[in-house]
């Protein structure tokens, strides 16, 4: 299959939609990161996701929408939800609600949960390319599952090229990391994902936050221990480097690696997570290309949207599950 680049004019949203609404993958640029677009009330093309991405069909995917209207007509809203879809959407927010029965969303969207995670992105060609389908879509990132999320239209292509029906390019994703996904679901909102709003700005509606529990595996089953992995291995928070290291850098480089990208060198957090995916990859193609050993990564602090940023880079260095002793 031959994939369609798209420029993100009326005419590719156009293209976008039409072979969305006829059942195929396209991929498309959010604010956060590019997500893999299939019509969530299509069974057959949901399915077609977790086969591109050859992801596990527990794992249950977001649906996007143009509006929080739309949206819940799919979820039962409470009145933190309408809330926090006033003051945050459109944005990088992801909300866990239940589901209602007359709901046209495919099961295997939430892997057949109860609830469904519902999300309106701010990127004006995805709004767009929402509106011209007119139908709710469903897209993971637009990565093999396990791997780096794309932040751009080339890194959907350098995994997905032929796999998928077209890529929808509107840019660099401005975030950089994923939305923030609250379960809305308890009597308590929970924190099921740190990403590109951050918590302290959504705790001053909420309060504090709940975080999931330890093997709670209904509630968060998409966060698998390795995940956002690139091919080398990573050490985090270090304040040294050999020649056979590739650094990640946050504020001045420490000296003596063999490569260095710079997340930020002025240390600031939203630079650093706009840059994080894209410095991840380049560091893991030059350092494999180089035969380079690892990448070793300085501290940076898990406030604001340096939580998501750690939060990735602990996914990042986790043990993989194809490098665990048989
Ligand atoms: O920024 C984003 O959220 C991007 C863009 C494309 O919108 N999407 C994204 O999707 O990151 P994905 O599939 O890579 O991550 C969705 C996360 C997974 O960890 C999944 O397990 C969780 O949300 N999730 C989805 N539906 C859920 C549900 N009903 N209950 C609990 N967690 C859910
Ligand atoms: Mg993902």
């Amino acid at each position: 299959m031959r994939t369609e680049r798209l420029a993100a004019d009326s005419q590719g949203i156009a293209r976008a939609a039409s072979l969305l609404r006829s059942g195929r993958l396209v991929a498309f640029g959010t604010e956060t990161v590019y997500g893999l677009g299939a019509d969530a009330t299509n069974a057959q093309a949901v399915a077609s996701i977790f086969a591109a991405k050859r992801r596990p069909r527990f794992n249950p995917l977001i649906c996007h929408y143009a509006s929080a209207a739309a949206a819940f007509t799919d979820v039962t809203a409470n009145a933190l939800a309408n809330e926090l879809a006033g003051r945050f959407w459109p944005g990088p927010l992801t909300l866990v609600l239940p589901r209602r029965a007359e709901s046209r969303v495919a099961t295997l969207t939430t892997a057949g949960l109860a609830s469904l995670a519902v999300r309106v992105p701010r990127e004006p060609a995805a709004q767009a390319l929402l509106e011209a389908t007119a139908r709710p879509l469903a897209a993971p990132s637009a990565n093999r599952s396990g791997r780096m999320s794309p932040t751009t239209a080339a890194h959907v292509l350098a995994e997905l090229d032929g796999c998928i029906a077209a890529v929808l390019d509107s840019g660099p994703a401005c975030v950089g990391v994923e939305s923030t996904v609250l379960d809305l679901t308890g009597s308590h909102p929970i924190l099921l994902r740190p990403g590109g709003l951050e918590i302290e700005d959504i705790m001053t509606l909420t309060g504090p936050l709940g975080a999931p529990q330890p093997g709670d595996a209904v509630r968060a089953p998409g966060m698998l221990a390795s995940h956002y992995a690139p091919l080398l291995p990573m050490r985090l928070d270090t304040d040294r480097v050999g020649p056979e290291e590739a650094l990640l850098a946050f504020g001045p480089a420490v000296p003596g690696a063999a490569i260095t990208f710079q997340l930020s060198s002025a240390r600031d957090l939203t630079e650093a997570a706009a840059r994080l995916f894209a410095g991840l990859r380049a560091l893991d193609e030059e350092g494999t290309r180089l035969g380079l050993a690892r990448i070793a990564v300085m501290p940076v602090p898990a406030r604001g949207l340096g939580r998501a940023i750690v939060d990735r880079l602990i996914h990042a260095a986790a043990p993989r599950p194809d490098s665990e002793p048989k």
